[in-house]
């Protein structure tokens, strides 16, 4: 039987199995309690147990001193659940409040999604994950040759990291990528940096407009979302301007078919041009004629994001559930 734990002062809950730690359960369930290491190491994932028993699964090298355990600190990445708990903790509400980390990580998996785009996929060390928040960015470099990217993957799952890689001529970042880059080759991830992240409290539907590669911070804030299961509903549209622009459908359409609150809208047009950014708004105010109802987030070219808050502001979305990223 799962354990059930509530956080406090947040009121937020999740269940913890097995020999989970309390650590991996809570961000598995998408919450940004602090932490450091995972590993037992730093002292950052320590909180006070207020009601409840816990039993200690992993070895820890941090000492918690004497005063400290009399009033029920322990660290969270090193024990789970013996029993229903409620945990007093901190948990980071903004973007801000996420360190610069530095992480040597390796490739785990590389594999064509098209023949412009690449997933890679890399995994960092056990003891030295990276925190992030999701559609935040990061800075990849192999040698000399560096280049931004947006995380497309959940910070619920903080040692696997994926990025959709596109190859762009005279970007030296990509070229390693595509020219020869294998497994268990090493790639320097320096980060997180971005506002652009889920407002995790809200409980509004979400819509989301992607544009080509901004669909990578899109799906990080999608899966973050269904950790969250906060949503009531989530609406997706992914323009396409540019050849095998939709690299990833197939992920898009498989949410539609296993979730009812999930709806996927694909979206095609030869240009940036006015006209066709003109015809998408058109098709969602008219298909979503309750705008102000949705938190927005918006990731693309900067056109598209120029052209797509101006129509969603004249329709009727607060600027403060409106987001933008220009990828
Ligand atoms: S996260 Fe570093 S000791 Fe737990």
């Amino acid at each position: 039987m799962p354990n059930s734990v509530l956080l406090q002062p947040s009121h937020h809950t999740f269940l913890v199995n097995g020999a989970d730690s309390l650590l991996e359960a809570g961000l598995r369930a998408g919450l940004a309690m602090n932490y450091g290491c995972s590993s037992g190491n730093c002292g950052l994932c320590k909180a006070r147990i207020v009601s409840g028993q816990v039993e200690k699964i992993r070895h820890q090298d941090y000492v918690v001193s004497e005063a400290e355990k009399n009033q029920g600190y322990v660290l969270l990445c090193s024990h789970t659940a013996a029993s229903d708990l409620v945990i007093e903790v901190q948990e980071a509400n903004h973007a801000n409040e996420i360190q610069l980390q530095e992480i040597d990580a390796r490739v785990k998996e590389i594999k064509l999604l098209t023949d412009k785009v690449m997933l890679l996929h890399l995994q960092t060390p056990r003891t030295n994950r990276l925190r992030f928040m999701a559609g935040q960015s990061v800075a990849l470099s192999i040698g000399d040759d560096a280049s931004d990217y947006a995380i497309a993957s959940c910070p619920c799952d903080d040692r696997n990291l994926q990025f959709n890689i596109r190859n762009i001529p005279g970007n030296a970042f990509a070229a390693h990528v595509f020219g020869g880059l294998r497994n268990n080759d090493t790639v320097n991830v320096y980060g997180p940096v971005g506002e652009f992240v889920l407002k995790s409290e809200s409980t509004r539907p979400l819509l989301l407009l992607a544009c080509n590669s901004g669909f990578a911070p899109i799906k990080s804030l999608i899966e973050h979302a269904m950790s969250l299961e906060r949503a009531k509903s989530l609406h997706l549209y992914w323009l396409a301007t540019v050849q095998e622009g939709h690299y990833m459908a197939n992920w898009c359409r498989s949410w539609s078919d296993a979730l009812d609150n999930y709806h996927y809208h694909e979206l095609l047009a030869d240009s940036l041009q006015a006209s066709n950014l003109d015809q998408m708004m058109a098709q969602v105010i008219t298909e979503q004629p309750n705008l102000s109802q949705f938190d927005v987030y918006v990731a693309g070219p900067s056109r598209f994001i120029t052209n797509a808050r101006t129509a969603l502001l004249q329709n009727g979305v607060p600027s403060a559930q409106l987001a933008s990223a220009v990828i």
